[in-house]
């Protein structure tokens, strides 16, 4: 059957396509990748005071104080985080990977968020900032 008007026809397919490109005008990476990409982590500004001890003190410190530490490892300060730091220890515990025991044992995973910031903070050279 023939398109009864050719010229209504072309037109139709204009607007679709019309429409097809404006309705991706209001997708932008922010907003469809938002869930991939947490916009409140700072990974930027870590500091060992401000960033990773207050981890620490939140998650491990508990077991691992130095008035009583797992494993003869105390995180309540410096000179213990950093020395894990060295060993690859810290960052195999909290990632789960490699031969080491996961942190903080028998709880959950630490946030994404938490390990980039801990990730920063190696990647620096674990400064005592
Ligand atoms: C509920 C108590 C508990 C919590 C909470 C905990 N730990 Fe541990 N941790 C232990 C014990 C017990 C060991 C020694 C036995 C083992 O390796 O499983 C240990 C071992 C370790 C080790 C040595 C692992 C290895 O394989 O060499 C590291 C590093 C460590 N913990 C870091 C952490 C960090 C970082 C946190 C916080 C994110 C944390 N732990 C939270 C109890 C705990």
């Amino acid at each position: 059957m023939r398109f009864p008007n050719f010229n209504i026809f072309i037109y139709s397919i204009l607007i679709l396509l019309a429409w097809g490109f404006v309705s991706c005008y209001n997708d932008n990476e922010e907003y469809l990748y938002q869930h991939l990409t947490d916009q409140t982590c700072d990974t930027v500004n870590v500091t060992f005071s401000g960033t990773i001890l207050p981890i620490m003190n939140q998650y491990c410190v508990k077991c691992h104080s130095t008035a009583s530490p797992s494993a003869g490892i105390s995180l309540d300060n410096y000179a213990g985080v950093s020395a894990v730091a060295a060993t690859g220890q810290l960052w195999g515990s909290v990632s789960w990977t490699g031969n080491f025991s996961a942190m903080p044992q028998g709880e959950n995973q630490l946030s994404p968020c938490n390990l980039s910031k801990i990730r920063a903070w190696l990647n620096k050279a674990y400064p005592n900032d």
